[in-house]
Protein backbone atom coordinates (compact mmCIF):
# COMPACT_ATOMS: atom_id res chain seq x y z
CA UNK A 1 0.00 0.00 0.00
CA UNK A 2 3.05 2.43 0.16
CA UNK A 3 3.80 1.88 -2.99
CA UNK A 4 -0.06 2.33 -4.24
CA UNK A 5 0.06 5.86 -2.66
CA UNK A 6 2.94 6.70 -3.72
CA UNK A 7 2.26 5.91 -7.23
CA UNK A 8 -1.06 7.56 -6.64
CA UNK A 9 0.49 11.19 -6.64
CA UNK A 10 2.37 10.24 -10.16
CA UNK A 11 -0.34 7.92 -12.16
CA UNK A 12 -3.55 10.03 -11.55
CA UNK A 13 -5.27 9.79 -15.23
CA UNK A 14 -5.42 6.56 -17.17
CA UNK A 15 -7.74 5.42 -19.91
CA UNK A 16 -9.88 2.21 -20.75
CA UNK A 17 -10.48 0.91 -24.11
CA UNK A 18 -12.29 -2.22 -25.42
CA UNK A 19 -11.55 -3.66 -28.70
CA UNK A 20 -12.17 -6.50 -30.96
CA UNK A 21 -15.73 -8.86 -30.76
CA UNK A 22 -17.78 -7.99 -27.64
CA UNK A 23 -17.98 -10.44 -24.51
CA UNK A 24 -20.43 -10.86 -21.56
CA UNK A 25 -18.49 -9.00 -18.54
CA UNK A 26 -16.90 -6.15 -20.81
CA UNK A 27 -19.06 -3.63 -18.82
CA UNK A 28 -18.38 -5.54 -15.21
CA UNK A 29 -14.46 -4.68 -16.09
CA UNK A 30 -14.81 -1.42 -16.73
CA UNK A 31 -16.74 -0.83 -13.68
CA UNK A 32 -14.13 -2.41 -11.40
CA UNK A 33 -11.44 -0.23 -13.12
CA UNK A 34 -13.39 2.87 -13.32
CA UNK A 35 -14.59 2.52 -9.68
CA UNK A 36 -11.41 1.04 -7.93
CA UNK A 37 -9.41 3.92 -9.64
CA UNK A 38 -11.52 6.52 -8.38
CA UNK A 39 -11.40 5.64 -4.89
CA UNK A 40 -7.85 6.14 -5.00
CA UNK A 41 -8.22 9.66 -6.22
CA UNK A 42 -7.16 9.07 -10.16
CA UNK A 43 -9.35 9.75 -13.40
CA UNK A 44 -10.46 8.02 -15.37
CA UNK A 45 -11.06 8.36 -19.36
CA UNK A 46 -13.35 5.92 -21.92
CA UNK A 47 -12.18 5.74 -25.03
CA UNK A 48 -15.00 4.76 -27.40
CA UNK A 49 -14.94 2.09 -30.26
CA UNK A 50 -11.04 1.16 -30.11
CA UNK A 51 -7.89 2.25 -30.63
CA UNK A 52 -8.53 5.10 -32.99
CA UNK A 53 -10.99 6.89 -30.12
CA UNK A 54 -8.29 8.75 -28.88
CA UNK A 55 -8.26 10.31 -32.62
CA UNK A 56 -11.48 11.98 -32.16
CA UNK A 57 -11.63 14.24 -28.49
CA UNK A 58 -15.78 13.34 -28.62
CA UNK A 59 -14.89 9.71 -28.35
CA UNK A 60 -12.86 10.51 -25.05
CA UNK A 61 -14.89 10.78 -21.98
CA UNK A 62 -14.03 11.19 -18.42
CA UNK A 63 -15.63 9.05 -16.66
CA UNK A 64 -17.23 8.67 -13.25
CA UNK A 65 -19.54 6.11 -10.82
CA UNK A 66 -22.67 7.45 -12.28
CA UNK A 67 -21.69 6.59 -15.93
CA UNK A 68 -20.41 2.62 -14.40
CA UNK A 69 -23.82 2.64 -12.47
CA UNK A 70 -25.68 -0.76 -12.78
CA UNK A 71 -23.87 -2.35 -15.63
CA UNK A 72 -22.84 -4.91 -13.80
CA UNK A 73 -25.25 -7.07 -14.87
CA UNK A 74 -25.36 -5.81 -18.44
CA UNK A 75 -23.70 -7.52 -21.53
CA UNK A 76 -22.42 -5.64 -23.99
CA UNK A 77 -19.62 -2.60 -24.13
CA UNK A 78 -20.75 0.78 -22.61
CA UNK A 79 -17.76 2.10 -24.60
CA UNK A 80 -18.11 0.52 -27.77
CA UNK A 81 -16.07 -2.00 -29.88
CA UNK A 82 -14.72 -2.60 -33.03
CA UNK A 83 -12.77 -5.47 -34.89
CA UNK A 84 -12.01 -3.15 -37.59
CA UNK A 85 -9.77 -0.71 -35.77
CA UNK A 86 -6.10 -1.91 -35.97
CA UNK A 87 -4.32 0.97 -35.88
CA UNK A 88 -1.37 -0.89 -37.78
CA UNK A 89 -3.27 -1.21 -40.45
CA UNK A 90 -6.90 0.68 -40.56
CA UNK A 91 -9.26 0.12 -43.83
CA UNK A 92 -9.79 3.59 -45.92
CA UNK A 93 -11.94 4.09 -48.01
CA UNK A 94 -11.34 7.26 -50.44
CA UNK A 95 -13.00 7.53 -53.82
CA UNK A 96 -14.70 4.50 -53.85
CA UNK A 97 -11.02 2.72 -53.47
CA UNK A 98 -10.14 0.88 -49.93
CA UNK A 99 -6.31 1.13 -48.67
CA UNK A 100 -4.75 0.14 -45.78
CA UNK A 101 -2.64 3.29 -43.64
CA UNK A 102 -0.38 3.30 -40.40
CA UNK A 103 -2.29 6.09 -38.14
CA UNK A 104 -0.48 4.64 -34.93
CA UNK A 105 1.97 7.00 -34.41
CA UNK A 106 -0.87 9.68 -34.02
CA UNK A 107 -3.03 7.07 -31.39
CA UNK A 108 0.57 7.05 -29.46
CA UNK A 109 0.57 11.27 -29.93
CA UNK A 110 -2.99 11.10 -29.30
CA UNK A 111 -2.14 9.09 -25.97
CA UNK A 112 0.12 11.37 -24.53
CA UNK A 113 -1.36 14.90 -25.57
CA UNK A 114 -4.01 13.65 -22.91
CA UNK A 115 -1.57 13.36 -20.46
CA UNK A 116 -2.51 9.67 -19.66
CA UNK A 117 -0.27 7.49 -17.75
CA UNK A 118 -1.71 3.80 -18.78
CA UNK A 119 -3.98 2.72 -20.85
CA UNK A 120 -5.91 -0.83 -19.94
CA UNK A 121 -6.79 -2.23 -22.67
CA UNK A 122 -9.77 -4.97 -22.46
CA UNK A 123 -9.47 -7.69 -25.75
CA UNK A 124 -8.74 -10.90 -27.27
CA UNK A 125 -5.69 -11.84 -29.02
CA UNK A 126 -5.99 -9.37 -31.89
CA UNK A 127 -6.55 -6.45 -29.72
CA UNK A 128 -3.82 -7.64 -27.32
CA UNK A 129 -1.13 -7.76 -30.11
CA UNK A 130 -2.38 -4.65 -30.93
CA UNK A 131 -2.04 -3.15 -27.99
CA UNK A 132 1.78 -4.83 -27.39
CA UNK A 133 3.12 -3.32 -30.43
CA UNK A 134 1.30 0.24 -29.22
CA UNK A 135 3.16 -0.62 -25.68
CA UNK A 136 6.48 -0.80 -28.15
CA UNK A 137 5.71 2.64 -29.28
CA UNK A 138 5.75 4.02 -26.14
CA UNK A 139 2.09 3.75 -24.47
CA UNK A 140 2.04 1.80 -20.87
CA UNK A 141 -0.17 -0.64 -21.14
CA UNK A 142 -2.11 -3.18 -18.91
CA UNK A 143 -3.72 -5.93 -20.85
CA UNK A 144 -7.18 -7.72 -19.87
CA UNK A 145 -7.93 -10.90 -21.57
CA UNK A 146 -11.37 -10.96 -22.58
CA UNK A 147 -13.01 -14.08 -25.18
CA UNK A 148 -15.61 -15.84 -25.31
CA UNK A 149 -13.86 -18.72 -27.13
CA UNK A 150 -11.00 -19.24 -23.81
CA UNK A 151 -8.34 -19.63 -25.85
CA UNK A 152 -5.66 -17.61 -24.79
CA UNK A 153 -2.71 -19.54 -23.01
CA UNK A 154 -1.46 -17.21 -20.50
CA UNK A 155 -4.93 -17.33 -18.48
CA UNK A 156 -6.46 -20.41 -17.21
CA UNK A 157 -10.09 -18.70 -17.70
CA UNK A 158 -10.85 -15.45 -19.58
CA UNK A 159 -14.86 -13.79 -18.67
CA UNK A 160 -17.31 -14.29 -20.87
CA UNK A 161 -16.75 -18.17 -21.80
CA UNK A 162 -18.85 -19.08 -18.76
CA UNK A 163 -21.67 -17.05 -20.11
CA UNK A 164 -21.16 -18.51 -23.61
CA UNK A 165 -20.74 -21.94 -22.22
CA UNK A 166 -23.99 -21.27 -20.42
CA UNK A 167 -25.65 -20.20 -23.60
CA UNK A 168 -25.07 -23.10 -25.60
CA UNK A 169 -25.76 -25.46 -23.04
CA UNK A 170 -29.41 -24.15 -22.83
CA UNK A 171 -29.79 -24.20 -26.10
CA UNK A 172 -28.46 -27.64 -26.14
CA UNK A 173 -31.35 -28.62 -23.51
CA UNK A 174 -34.11 -27.18 -25.00
CA UNK A 175 -33.15 -28.97 -28.21
CA UNK A 176 -33.54 -32.40 -26.63
CA UNK A 177 -37.40 -32.05 -26.53
CA UNK A 178 -37.67 -31.38 -30.10
CA UNK A 179 -35.29 -33.99 -31.45
CA UNK A 180 -36.91 -36.61 -28.82
CA UNK A 181 -40.21 -35.80 -29.83
CA UNK A 182 -39.35 -35.74 -33.79
CA UNK A 183 -36.80 -38.71 -33.50
CA UNK A 184 -34.41 -35.99 -35.25
CA UNK A 185 -30.88 -35.71 -35.18
CA UNK A 186 -29.97 -32.19 -33.96
CA UNK A 187 -26.71 -30.39 -34.85
CA UNK A 188 -26.09 -26.90 -32.68
CA UNK A 189 -23.05 -25.36 -34.11
CA UNK A 190 -20.88 -23.31 -31.23
CA UNK A 191 -18.41 -20.61 -31.69
CA UNK A 192 -14.95 -20.97 -30.71
CA UNK A 193 -12.67 -20.18 -33.23
CA UNK A 194 -10.09 -22.74 -33.47
CA UNK A 195 -10.25 -23.83 -30.01
CA UNK A 196 -13.09 -26.24 -28.88
CA UNK A 197 -13.69 -25.24 -25.08
CA UNK A 198 -17.27 -24.09 -25.61
CA UNK A 199 -18.40 -27.36 -27.46
CA UNK A 200 -16.41 -29.11 -24.57
CA UNK A 201 -17.85 -27.83 -21.80
CA UNK A 202 -21.83 -26.77 -23.09
CA UNK A 203 -21.49 -30.49 -25.31
CA UNK A 204 -20.98 -32.52 -21.83
CA UNK A 205 -23.05 -30.22 -19.56
CA UNK A 206 -25.84 -30.56 -21.90
CA UNK A 207 -25.97 -34.38 -22.66
CA UNK A 208 -24.33 -34.08 -25.77
CA UNK A 209 -24.52 -37.69 -28.11
CA UNK A 210 -21.21 -36.53 -30.23
CA UNK A 211 -19.13 -33.84 -29.61
CA UNK A 212 -16.72 -32.50 -32.62
CA UNK A 213 -13.70 -29.98 -31.76
CA UNK A 214 -11.22 -28.81 -33.93
CA UNK A 215 -8.44 -30.43 -32.03
CA UNK A 216 -10.08 -33.90 -32.65
CA UNK A 217 -10.40 -34.58 -36.28
CA UNK A 218 -13.71 -36.23 -36.82
CA UNK A 219 -14.39 -39.31 -39.38
CA UNK A 220 -18.16 -38.75 -40.95
CA UNK A 221 -17.63 -43.04 -40.69
CA UNK A 222 -17.77 -42.67 -36.24
CA UNK A 223 -20.24 -40.35 -35.82
CA UNK A 224 -23.03 -42.24 -38.25
CA UNK A 225 -21.55 -45.92 -36.33
CA UNK A 226 -22.50 -43.46 -32.99
CA UNK A 227 -25.99 -42.72 -34.43
CA UNK A 228 -26.89 -46.05 -35.34
CA UNK A 229 -25.61 -47.51 -31.95
CA UNK A 230 -28.17 -45.26 -30.14
CA UNK A 231 -31.14 -46.27 -32.81
CA UNK A 232 -30.11 -50.00 -31.94
CA UNK A 233 -30.45 -48.96 -28.06
CA UNK A 234 -34.27 -47.74 -29.19
CA UNK A 235 -32.69 -44.23 -28.11
CA UNK A 236 -34.05 -42.53 -31.47
CA UNK A 237 -33.06 -39.39 -31.59
CA UNK A 238 -29.10 -37.71 -31.29
CA UNK A 239 -27.60 -34.19 -30.17
CA UNK A 240 -24.48 -33.24 -32.01
CA UNK A 241 -22.40 -30.36 -31.03
CA UNK A 242 -19.99 -29.03 -33.68
CA UNK A 243 -17.22 -26.29 -32.87
CA UNK A 244 -17.04 -23.76 -35.69
CA UNK A 245 -13.40 -24.74 -36.12
CA UNK A 246 -14.28 -28.24 -36.45
CA UNK A 247 -13.06 -30.58 -39.64
CA UNK A 248 -13.23 -34.01 -41.02
CA UNK A 249 -9.99 -35.62 -40.94
CA UNK A 250 -7.50 -34.06 -43.73
CA UNK A 251 -10.28 -32.41 -44.56
CA UNK A 252 -10.68 -27.96 -44.46
CA UNK A 253 -11.96 -25.66 -42.24
CA UNK A 254 -15.35 -24.63 -43.47
CA UNK A 255 -15.70 -20.61 -43.57
CA UNK A 256 -18.90 -17.98 -43.98
CA UNK A 257 -16.79 -15.71 -46.60
CA UNK A 258 -14.32 -14.69 -48.99
CA UNK A 259 -10.68 -14.79 -48.75
CA UNK A 260 -10.38 -10.47 -48.25
CA UNK A 261 -6.61 -9.13 -47.66
CA UNK A 262 -5.39 -8.28 -44.07
CA UNK A 263 -8.86 -9.70 -42.59
CA UNK A 264 -9.41 -12.58 -40.26
CA UNK A 265 -12.09 -14.93 -42.25
CA UNK A 266 -15.05 -15.67 -40.64
CA UNK A 267 -15.63 -19.52 -39.53
CA UNK A 268 -18.91 -20.97 -40.14
CA UNK A 269 -21.58 -23.85 -41.57
CA UNK A 270 -19.94 -26.58 -40.15
CA UNK A 271 -23.48 -27.63 -38.46
CA UNK A 272 -25.33 -27.18 -41.98
CA UNK A 273 -22.56 -29.88 -43.63
CA UNK A 274 -23.23 -31.99 -41.12
CA UNK A 275 -27.05 -32.65 -41.58
CA UNK A 276 -26.74 -32.77 -45.25
CA UNK A 277 -23.61 -35.69 -45.44
CA UNK A 278 -25.13 -37.26 -41.87
CA UNK A 279 -28.92 -37.64 -43.51
CA UNK A 280 -27.42 -39.06 -46.95
CA UNK A 281 -25.24 -41.34 -45.11
CA UNK A 282 -27.73 -42.86 -42.19
CA UNK A 283 -31.57 -41.69 -43.52
CA UNK A 284 -31.68 -40.25 -40.64
CA UNK A 285 -33.65 -36.71 -40.26
CA UNK A 286 -31.41 -34.24 -39.44
CA UNK A 287 -31.16 -30.43 -38.84
CA UNK A 288 -28.84 -27.76 -38.02
CA UNK A 289 -28.92 -25.15 -35.65
CA UNK A 290 -26.46 -22.64 -35.76
CA UNK A 291 -26.07 -20.42 -32.19
CA UNK A 292 -24.53 -17.85 -33.07
CA UNK A 293 -23.91 -14.30 -31.82
CA UNK A 294 -26.26 -15.37 -29.48
CA UNK A 295 -23.09 -16.63 -27.32
CA UNK A 296 -21.69 -13.87 -26.97
CA UNK A 297 -24.72 -11.50 -25.40
CA UNK A 298 -26.96 -11.37 -22.75
CA UNK A 299 -26.81 -11.29 -19.09
CA UNK A 300 -22.85 -12.16 -18.00
CA UNK A 301 -23.44 -14.89 -15.48
CA UNK A 302 -22.09 -14.69 -11.92
CA UNK A 303 -18.83 -16.35 -12.64
CA UNK A 304 -17.93 -13.86 -15.38
CA UNK A 305 -18.94 -10.75 -13.25
CA UNK A 306 -16.73 -12.00 -10.42
CA UNK A 307 -13.95 -12.78 -13.12
CA UNK A 308 -14.49 -9.54 -14.43
CA UNK A 309 -14.57 -7.47 -11.62
CA UNK A 310 -11.43 -9.70 -10.28
CA UNK A 311 -8.86 -8.69 -13.67
CA UNK A 312 -10.40 -5.16 -13.04
CA UNK A 313 -9.60 -4.09 -10.00
CA UNK A 314 -6.51 -6.21 -10.41
CA UNK A 315 -5.22 -4.16 -13.66
CA UNK A 316 -5.82 -0.96 -11.47
CA UNK A 317 -3.50 -2.49 -8.83
CA UNK A 318 -1.21 -3.22 -11.20
CA UNK A 319 -0.87 0.03 -12.30
CA UNK A 320 -0.97 1.14 -8.70
CA UNK A 321 2.11 -0.80 -8.32
CA UNK A 322 4.18 0.62 -10.84
CA UNK A 323 3.67 -2.46 -13.53
CA UNK A 324 3.18 -1.65 -17.21
CA UNK A 325 3.11 -3.73 -20.48
CA UNK A 326 1.46 -6.69 -18.32
CA UNK A 327 -1.73 -8.97 -18.63
CA UNK A 328 -3.61 -9.96 -15.70
CA UNK A 329 -4.46 -13.49 -15.75
CA UNK A 330 -6.38 -16.16 -14.02
CA UNK A 331 -3.58 -18.65 -12.90
CA UNK A 332 -4.07 -21.23 -9.70
CA UNK A 333 -7.36 -19.33 -8.02
CA UNK A 334 -5.31 -16.36 -8.12
CA UNK A 335 -5.50 -13.46 -10.37
CA UNK A 336 -1.77 -12.32 -11.54
CA UNK A 337 0.18 -10.25 -13.94
CA UNK A 338 2.26 -11.73 -16.66
CA UNK A 339 4.28 -9.79 -19.54
CA UNK A 340 2.01 -8.99 -22.56
CA UNK A 341 4.50 -9.91 -24.72
CA UNK A 342 4.64 -13.11 -23.47
CA UNK A 343 0.56 -13.76 -23.10
CA UNK A 344 -0.02 -12.84 -26.65
CA UNK A 345 2.21 -15.71 -27.90
CA UNK A 346 0.58 -18.74 -27.49
CA UNK A 347 -3.02 -19.81 -28.48
CA UNK A 348 -4.76 -22.05 -25.76
CA UNK A 349 -6.21 -25.17 -27.21
CA UNK A 350 -7.97 -28.30 -25.82
CA UNK A 351 -5.43 -30.62 -24.71
CA UNK A 352 -6.60 -34.00 -25.67
CA UNK A 353 -6.04 -35.84 -22.94
CA UNK A 354 -7.75 -33.36 -20.80
CA UNK A 355 -9.65 -35.48 -18.48
CA UNK A 356 -12.89 -33.68 -19.36
CA UNK A 357 -12.15 -35.78 -22.75
CA UNK A 358 -11.21 -38.81 -20.97
CA UNK A 359 -14.50 -38.39 -18.67
CA UNK A 360 -16.78 -37.71 -21.56
CA UNK A 361 -15.73 -40.90 -23.67
CA UNK A 362 -16.11 -43.16 -20.42
CA UNK A 363 -19.64 -41.75 -20.73
CA UNK A 364 -20.32 -42.87 -24.29
CA UNK A 365 -19.68 -39.47 -25.68
CA UNK A 366 -18.30 -39.71 -28.92
CA UNK A 367 -15.66 -37.14 -30.15
CA UNK A 368 -16.10 -38.42 -34.03
CA UNK A 369 -12.69 -40.19 -34.26
CA UNK A 370 -13.50 -43.71 -33.31
CA UNK A 371 -16.14 -45.97 -34.26
O1 LIG B 1 -13.63 -14.57 -30.86
C1 LIG B 1 -14.96 -14.48 -30.51
C2 LIG B 1 -15.84 -14.89 -31.65
O2 LIG B 1 -17.19 -14.82 -31.24
C3 LIG B 1 -15.53 -16.27 -32.24
O3 LIG B 1 -16.00 -17.32 -31.43
C4 LIG B 1 -16.17 -16.17 -33.59
O4 LIG B 1 -15.55 -17.04 -34.52
C5 LIG B 1 -15.91 -14.73 -33.97
O5 LIG B 1 -15.69 -14.02 -32.76
C6 LIG B 1 -17.04 -14.07 -34.73
O6 LIG B 1 -16.63 -12.79 -35.08
P1 LIG B 1 -17.59 -11.68 -35.67
O7 LIG B 1 -18.28 -11.02 -34.53
O8 LIG B 1 -16.67 -10.77 -36.39
O9 LIG B 1 -18.58 -12.36 -36.57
Amino acid sequence: MVQDSLSASICTRIGVVTGGGDCPGLNAVIRAVVISALNRGWEVFGIEKGFEGLLHPERVHLLNTQDVRGIIYRGGTILGTTNRGNPFRLNITENGKTKQVDISADVVDAFHSLSLNALVVIGGDGTLTIANSLAKKGIPVIGVPKTIDNDLMATEMTFGFSTAVTTATDAIDKLHATAESHERVMIVEVMGRNAGWIALYSGVSGGGDVILIPEIPYKLEAIAEKLHDRWRRKRNFAIVVAAEGAREVGGELIYQDAIVQGESRRLGGIAEHLAIKLGQMTGYETRSLVLGHLQRGGQPTPADRLLATRFGAAAVRAIANGERNVMVAHQASSIITVPLESAIQERKLVPIDYDVIQSARELGISFGDEC
